[in-house]
């Protein structure tokens, strides 16, 4: 069990960072590396290109019998990031791994994204590559399609950066929210992004055909989920998505970072 999210800035840029801190249990050691999708663009929230910015969420573990929170199985990398004061230095390395990078080759390309919690972070980045910043070489003029799945209205992440978009660029930006613990599913379940996924199936499918990108990046347990719904959707509309996703991957359309 979680809590707490917390934005943190920090020197360096790019899509993902191999972090390091003193590890608590090992002291003078230093941490395991751990792995965070940067949230935001080259040019960092300050436009000085000397900062990045992440999106961690504090790891609390609760005893599933008793309830009472338990500090010793409390997420190590998480809690010593969201304790970090302005000003402490903290080490970091990389970046590692191209798969979440943004192709920029077609400005007007359709990009479909799917989050789940932090997962929203990489699209965070991109979406400020498209809708905040003024960059020469690029100018967006596609369609960028965001799926935020989080427990409720309370967990939103960069909700309001979004709904600006949303107002600015309505002919650019599509944001649907799928909220687990405050929205149900058409059969009464929770309503999970890959629900939302097969509401706007043929819109979804269409665009895939003509191009599209779509990217993952969250809860591992998502993709599961998602490939089964498209899986069925493909099925309904007498295609094999076996051979769809193959040509997904094949041009390079398919973009997954879970953990
Ligand atoms: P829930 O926790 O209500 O089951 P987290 O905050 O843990 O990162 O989760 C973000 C969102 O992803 C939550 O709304 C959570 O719902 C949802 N979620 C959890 N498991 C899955 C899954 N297998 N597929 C899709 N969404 C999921």
């Amino acid at each position: 069990m979680f809590n707490s999210f917390r934005p943190i800035s920090l020197l360096l840029s790019q899509p993902f960072v191999h972090f390091q801190g003193e590890n608590p249990k090992k002291p003078g050691a230093p941490n395991t590396v751990r792995l965070y999708s940067i949230a935001s663009t080259r040019y960092g929230d300050s436009f000085d290109g000397r900062t990045a910015s992440l999106c961690v969420r504090r790891a609390v573990y609760y005893d599933p019998e008793t309830g009472k929170e338990d500090p010793s199985k409390k997420g190590i990398c998480s809690n010593f990031l969201c304790d970090s004061k302005p000003g402490d230095k903290i080490q970091i390395t990389g970046p590692s791994g191209k798969i979440m990078l943004l192709p920029e080759d077609d400005p007007n390309a359709t990009h479909i994204m799917i989050g789940t919690g932090t997962g929203v972070a990489p699209f965070r980045g991109y979406l400020r590559r498209m809708f905040m910043e003024d960059v020469p070489s690029f100018k967006f003029g596609g369609l960028a399609w965001l799926f935020l799945g989080v427990a409720n209205t309370d967990s939103l992440l960069y909700d309001e950066e979004f709904t600006n978009y949303l107002q600015q660029y309505p002919e650019n930006f599509r944001y649907d929210k799928a909220l687990s613990r405050e929205q149900k599913n058409k059969s009464g379940g929770k309503m999970y992004v890959q629900d939302r996924i097969e509401e706007y199936s043929d819109e979804i499918f269409k665009l895939l055909d003509d191009g599209a990108h779509i990217y993952f990046c969250g809860l591992k347990g998502m993709m599961l989920g998602i490939q089964d719904t498209l899986k069925r959707v493909a099925e309904q509309r007498g295609e094999s998505w076996d051979q769809k996703l193959s040509q997904l991957k094949k041009n390079k359309q398919w973009h997954v970072e879970v953990y």
